[in-house]
């Protein structure tokens, strides 16, 4: 967690009881053409209310209707993927960045998740139910020289997006970012790495402080020649990666895939045990530190 003191961080403003009814203002495609799968930035407008949040948290959102059992559909998280501005830097709108869940089942039935859909195929004026905010695990420290390890796969990349935002793109008078931000991004094709020219737009501009590094698993190969996953992207700085993790003001983050987590966990024990460290002690007293942060679905 960062040094913020608790009762600066928003937490469920609104509960499941008493939903925020916001509307959808827009609802934008995030992949090229060819891409495999659906993946939408889908902005709310949340003014008439009290809703607030921060970087780094997550949205609650409850799908209409009922599930199998008869029961009202429960409410699904979601990552910001805007800062506490929003995308409009008025302080009135909250962004997501949804995947659809479409997937056959043993039948050979194609499935739609319930949330992902509902939220996909919003349309501009539609309302949506919002609960939240939740999470104290992926907020930014205050610290405007810290270096920030970021590593996503898929829609992963929504905190880091609020994140980036707030560093590069906007200003602040009291947040001025000048340490070292590092995105590792794995997505399967090159046309779902998503915001794509936003993230080369900020490489580009912003050289000195921001490092970005893709792994695209279907269309690149890693030394083995295998797919090419986020965690053999990361392999390649191992060394250079090490070093930075032994500086205090390092934060890292973990976003996306539950499965990534095996992947890092093997190549960070690599990559200690080759320094005469052990990364399950490491990583406990990072954690401790509130300097290594998780969040996978
Ligand atoms: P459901 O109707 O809930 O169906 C999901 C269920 O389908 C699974 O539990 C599983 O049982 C089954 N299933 C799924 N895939 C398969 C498969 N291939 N084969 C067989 N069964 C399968 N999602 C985003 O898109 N963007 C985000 O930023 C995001 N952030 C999140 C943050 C947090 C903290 C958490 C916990 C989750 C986040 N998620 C995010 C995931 C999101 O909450 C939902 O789980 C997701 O959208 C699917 O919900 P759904 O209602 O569409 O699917
Ligand atoms: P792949 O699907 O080629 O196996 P998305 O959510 O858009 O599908 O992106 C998730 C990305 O994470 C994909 O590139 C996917 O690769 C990759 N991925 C899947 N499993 C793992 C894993 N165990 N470790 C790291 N990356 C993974």
């Amino acid at each position: 967690m960062s040094e913020k003191s608790e009762k600066d961080i928003p937490v469920n403003i609104y509960r499941p009881a008493s939903p925020f009814t916001a509307k959808c203002i827009s609802n934008e495609v995030l992949v090229r053409p060819g891409a495999v799968g659906d993946t939408r930035h889908v902005k709310f407008d949340i003014s008439g209310g009290s809703l607030r949040y921060l970087e780094g948290q997550s949205i609650g959102v409850v799908p209409p209707g009922e599930d199998k059992n008869g029961k009202p559909n429960k409410l699904r998280l979601y990552s910001i993927a805007s800062t506490r501005l929003g995308d409009d830097l008025d302080g009135k709108t909250l962004s997501l960045s949804v995947k659809r869940l479409e997937y056959k089942n043993e039948a050979g039935e194609t499935v739609k998740g319930v949330c992902s859909n509902f939220i996909t195929d919003l349309k501009p004026g539609d309302d949506v139910k919002l609960t939240g905010p939740v999470g104290k695990e992926m907020l930014l420290p205050d610290d405007p020289n810290a270096t920030i390890i970021m590593i996503a796969t898929g829609t992963g990349i929504a905190p880091f997006r609020a994140f980036l935002w707030r560093m590069f793109k906007e200003k602040h008078e009291d947040y001025k970012f000048n340490g070292l931000a590092w995105l590792f991004f794995g997505v399967p094709t090159d046309t779902t790495v998503l915001y794509k020219p936003d993230l080369e737009w900020l490489a580009y501009k912003h050289k000195r402080n921001f490092r970005y590094d893709v792994a695209i698993s279907r269309e690149q190969k890693n030394a083995k020649g295998e797919k090419m996953y986020i965690q053999n992207r990361m392999a390649e700085y191992a060394d250079e990666l090490w070093e930075v993790l032994q500086k205090p003001s390092t934060h890292t983050y973990m976003c996306g895939l539950r499965g990534m987590e095996d992947g890092i966990s093997e190549f960070m024990t690599k990559t200690a045990e080759k320094n005469g460290a052990v990364w399950k002690d490491f990583e406990k007293q990072m954690k401790r530190d509130g300097r290594w942060h998780v969040e996978t679905y």
